[in-house]
């Protein structure tokens, strides 16, 4: 039988319930689909930095690497241990090492779920730069301490890195409804934003099929509350699209329905899949966290590893537990409730 095999790492707080959920609808899943999952489960997280020194050992990049993918729930116990030091002893080295340079996010509304705006037909698909940008890591402080304190972090914007992300965008905007916005600040970021918005112009000419136009953050973000229903694929950089995609996750009703896949479009190394929201330390382990993110998340990992039935099976599944009412009131059923819920639309 054909076999698939996953890391799974559900990390910290409710990463690790909405992990379990996710991986015993994609069993069910697999199971009924005629192919396997075999997964590996990695402790990584914050307990185990606090046994260790380290959020994965030091080869724990060259373990994943030997998987097909990796799903993961999510990182982050900032009483314990500060965000700045877990999510750049995890999360952010996999993306970067593995070169998932395109974080994909859907946004729409599920059926039965009541968002915030008027808008109801909306389907908007994020691509955020995932590797370099904003969250380079470049830059350091000298004069801590003192008056004289200074602290640097430079953007970093490659023409590889810009174009590679571009290109991903277009082709999605040609495999949907053939629309890009391409987002940027360049009015006032006259360097990068500009490059940015150069690389978007010299592309398009290859893509006359795709109609693309360019907007500013500020306005993007007025624009996906105030007609989300004009978007169809948005592509950002890594922090512009950090905060359009919460952005994106409120107007389709909260993180709890806000999936996300970190892809490596060449297939160099492992691609990792996990819910937009965090681990939520005020909800851990009470299991009324939503499962659906982490559910939908793991569905992106079957369309990626080439089972797209199967993942337009559960999709619809979960589609159908939503329009009966499941999981689609904050708080009311429980993970386990949710998850049944999916399973049983699943056959
Ligand atoms: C996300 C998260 C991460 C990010 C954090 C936890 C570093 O907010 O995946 O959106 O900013 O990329
Ligand atoms: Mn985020």
């Amino acid at each position: 039988m054909k076999t698939y095999s996953i890391a799974v790492i559900p990390g910290d707080g409710i990463g690790a319930d909405v992990t379990d959920a996710a991986w015993s609808v994609l069993q069910v899943a697999a199971r009924t689909c005629g192919f396997a999952l075999n997964g590996t489960e990695f402790p990584w997280s914050c307990a185990f930095y606090k046994e260790t020194g380290r959020m994965m050992p030091e080869d724990g990049i060259e373990t994943l690497r030997a998987f097909d993918a990796i799903l993961l729930g999510a990182v982050g116990w900032p009483a314990e241990v500060p965000d700045s030091v877990s999510l750049h002893g995890l999360l952010l080295p996999i993306r970067k090492a593995f070169v998932q340079y395109a974080n994909i996010r859907p946004h729409r509304l599920l059926p039965g779920v009541q968002g915030p705006l008027r808008a109801e037909k909306f389907d908007i698909l994020c691509i955020r730069e995932n590797t370099e940008g904003e969250y380079s890591g470049a830059g350091g402080r000298v004069h801590q301490g003192t008056v004289d304190e200074v602290a640097v972090e430079t953007s970093i914007f490659t023409r590889t890195g810009v174009e590679r992300i571009l290109r991903f965008g277009f082709e999605q905007a040609r495999a949907r409804r053939g629309r890009l916005a391409s987002v940027t600040k360049s009015n006032a970021q006259k360097y990068s934003m500009v490059f940015w918005d150069e690389i978007t112009a010299e592309l398009s000419a290859e893509y006359p099929d795709v109609e693309v136009s360019s907007y500013h953050i500020d306005a993007m973000a007025a624009r996906m509350v105030m007609a989300p229903e004009s978007l169809d694929v948005v592509v950002a950089s890594n922090l512009f699209g950090d905060i359009l995609t919460d952005l994106g996750a409120a107007i389709q009703g909260g993180l709890g329905f806000a999936a996300s896949a970190n892809i490596n479009p060449q297939r160099s190394a492992p691609s990792m899949f996990e819910p937009v929201h965090g681990s939520a330390p005020d909800i851990a382990a009470l299991g009324i966290a939503n499962p659906i993110a982490a559910i939908w998340s793991g569905a992106m990992m079957l369309d990626h590893l080439g089972e797209k039935d199967v993942a337009v099976r559960i999709i619809a599944a979960i589609e159908a537990a939503t329009a009966r009412g499941i999981g689609i009131f904050p708080g009311r059923d429980r993970t386990e409730t949710i998850t049944n819920g999916i399973i049983a639309a699943l056959s």
